[in-house]
């Protein structure tokens, strides 16, 4: 399960700065106040199935109401509203029909080159209907799987609105993933379908999208696919199989913009989403409907304190999860105005999302650390893209998501950003969580940088050692979850065993999630603050990637890699950098040729998964160093890759000479 034991995770940071929330802000907050924060945890701890079902009416417009909250009888495949029944799409987008939000902006469009689009929630309403059309036309069907492989426009989310409006479960892949990884997901969901773009647009370049699903489905394995929606984004024409591939414009000639939601039970996969884990292949993290939009909807009320007149901005790609919740469903089950960003952060200028906040007058803008840190590099470097140069007198709450948020970062942020003034919600949730787990309140919660807080009400985590005790405040150990909650993963598509081996070990019992993070709560608040993956899970930039993908992806150029292992460093801006040591089939390579040959790996592995898999660096080895029992010593890779001297016992290695040469940097 983890080969750091919980118990050497020490706690090495200690933060002493505490910024309470202004009274202004706690006034107007909807959690006012951290009594208020209080008494909604007590409720839950109270009456849990009381607590949860009072909001599942009140947050979600169910066609069918549920008369039973949790179903716990098949644990850990928990229930949630198992005999309601709902429509996701109808719950962001009919539900407004007739009141204030009808007309209102749900989407300001900008463009990689900065034309700017806005779309009420009314057409809205039009295009996912009729593209959900579209889909039926083709013979698309509840429960059938449809891939998604779309850059970040308004169409991605169209895409998976309509999916949701016909029950059809969607699975996105982020458009940086490669031809082979599609071709995986796409057997492995068995999909029907995929909804693609002939190019994206990225900073000012245009790169394909088409052309790497055609060569993914020609990869064999995907006779499941039968149609292949393109979506225009440029006038660059690219390949269309005349029998299988439409275009958006063709998909949508005389189709009614009327379209009926299917009604679905609450348990109904709304999407599978693919993540990486401890072994090779990735999992297929499964969410339900009814779940699902109760907290995506609730979290954009409790986290961002959302008021009518506020203009959201969550910078996340539609690839990941946080571009599921907080782009895709969230905001717009809460009414909001978002803005969604095709571009990159530093294009034209890193000046561009301060240049943006000022334009559309953003209040809420949420993001990554790994995007704080390059734009604090670029603002110090030139003065001209620092965000003193936008007026962001518009922003009221500042949020980071996707990895922890070093203090000096989040400080940065605090004073440049929020000028002191906005609060910084730094929220810990995970692909499996589907939603915020552990973050601060706006309007409630002192915050201390670097600190995720306080678990939301309802939601039950604890730090315990391997067996599933409790640990004191202070003592570091395993982040867990003692009792379900709404908008948990279901399963692993066509994997169950694996989700339970995973996320549920028998050690603890066998029903409390284990995260898969190590944490520690501070002496004086409780609060918590995470300290990185305890599995071989690597976040790079705020991706996840597992340190086996990479290694099956080394290994599998058999001409060339006998055996590979790959580990994580700490990286200035990325978080995580990632490192390979191979061995080579053939001698061990030295000066040129090993460059040579590290620069054919690098695109191997960008090929093989994607360009973000790239490892940073590769050594060459003319084994690696392993125990008796033959199990690679990770823990001296990671101290050779941080370039830390060597203190562990290396006695048992029968060629410590092999140390000296995988310290060497090519
Ligand atoms: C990490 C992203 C510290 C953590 C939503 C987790 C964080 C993994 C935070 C999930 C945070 C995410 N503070 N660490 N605020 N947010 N993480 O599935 O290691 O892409 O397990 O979901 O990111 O990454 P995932």
């Amino acid at each position: 399960m983890s080969n750091t034991a919980s118990n050497n995770i020490e706690s090495v940071l200690v933060e002493n700065r505490v910024f309470p929330p202004s009274e202004a802000m706690v006034r107007q907050a909807r959690i006012s106040g951290m009594a208020a924060y209080d008494a909604l945890c007590a409720e839950a701890e109270r009456d849990f199935t009381g607590f949860w079902g009072r909001l599942g009416r009140e947050n979600v417009q169910w066609d069918k109401p549920f008369t039973q909250v949790l179903d716990e009888s098949n644990a850990p495949f928990y229930q949630w509203f198992a005999d309601g029944e709902l429509n996701a799409s109808a719950n962001c987008l009919d539900k407004h029909m007739g009141t204030a939000v009808e007309n209102k902006t749900a989407v300001i469009f900008e463009a990689d080159d900065g034309t700017v689009t806005k779309t009420t929630y009314r057409e809205l309403l039009v295009r996912v209907s009729q593209f959900a059309n579209a889909l039926k036309a083709e013979g698309i069907q509840k429960g059938d799987r449809v891939l998604i492989y779309m850059p970040m426009t308004l169409e991605g989310v169209i895409a998976m609105q309509a999916c949701a409006r016909i029950g059809a479960t969607h699975s996105v892949v982020f458009g940086g993933f490669s031809a082979k990884a599609l071709n995986e997901r796409i057997i492995d969901a068995g999909a029907v379908a995929v909804i693609t773009s002939n190019f994206q647009m990225r900073g000012g370049k245009e790169l394909p999208l088409k052309a790497i699903i055609d060569e993914g489905i020609a990869m064999g394995g995907c006779e499941s696919i039968k149609t292949v929606f393109v979506y225009e984004r440029t006038k660059t024409a690219c390949n269309m199989v005349a029998s299988r591939d439409k275009t958006f414009a063709e998909a949508i000639q005389g189709q009614s913009s009327d379209c009926p939601p299917v009604s679905v039970g609450a348990e109904h996969p709304l999407f599978i989403l693919y993540t990486s884990g401890s072994t090779g292949k990735p999992k297929g993290v499964q969410h339900s409907t009814g779940g699902y939009l109760l907290w995506a909807k609730l979290t954009m009320d409790w986290t961002f304190d959302l008021k009518p007149e506020d203009v959201f901005w969550c910078t996340a790609d539609i690839g990941w999860i946080t571009g599921h919740t907080y782009v895709a469903y969230g905001p717009l089950a809460a009414g909001a105005t978002q803005i969604i960003f095709e571009g990159i952060p530093t294009y034209p200028n890193a000046g561009r999302f301060w240049q943006m906040i000022e334009r559309h007058k953003c209040s809420i803008f949420y993001t990554a650390p790994t995007a704080i840190r390059s734009l604090i590099k670029a603002a110090e470097g030139d003065a001209a893209v620092h965000p003193d140069r936008s007026n962001l007198d518009s922003l009221r709450i500042l949020g980071s998501v996707g990895e922890p948020i070093n203090p000096e970062a989040w400080m940065w942020y605090y004073k440049n950003v929020g000028h002191e003034r906005c609060p910084i919600v730094d929220t810990f949730w995970q692909t499996e969580t589907g939603g915020h787990m552990m973050t601060p309140l706006p309007g409630a919660t002192p915050l201390v940088p670097g600190s995720c807080t306080l678990p939301l009400p309802g939601i039950m985590a604890a730090i315990v050692d391997e067996t599933g005790n409790d640990l004191p405040n202070g003592a570091g150990g395993m982040l867990v979850v003692k009792r379900p909650w709404p908008s948990m993963i279901r399963t692993i598509w066509n994997d169950p065993e694996r989700f339970k081996k995973s996320y549920f070990p028998e050690e603890m019992g066998g029903t409390i999630y284990l995260a898969g993070d190590g944490a520690v709560r501070s002496a004086d608040r409780g609060y918590f603050r995470i300290t990185g993956r305890i599995d071989d899970v690597l976040n790079v930039s705020g991706h996840r990637m597992g340190t086996m993908e990479i290694e099956s992806a080394l290994v599998a150029k058999s001409d060339l890699v006998a055996e590979a292992a790959v580990v994580g460093r700490p990286d200035d801006l990325t978080g995580e950098a990632i490192c390979a040591f191979v061995v080579l089939k053939r001698s061990r390579p030295t000066g040129e040729e090993a460059k040579q040959i590290a620069n054919e790996l690098r695109n191997w592995v960008a090929k093989e998964i994607g360009p973000i898999a790239k490892p940073k660096d590769i050594r060459f080895g003319d084994n690696l160093p392993k125990t008796r029992s033959g199990k690679i010593m990770r823990r001296l890779l990671r101290s050779i890759a941080k370039g830390e001297a060597i203190t562990q016992d290396t006695s048992t290695l029968e060629n410590p000479a092999i140390l000296d040469q995988l310290a060497e940097k090519l």
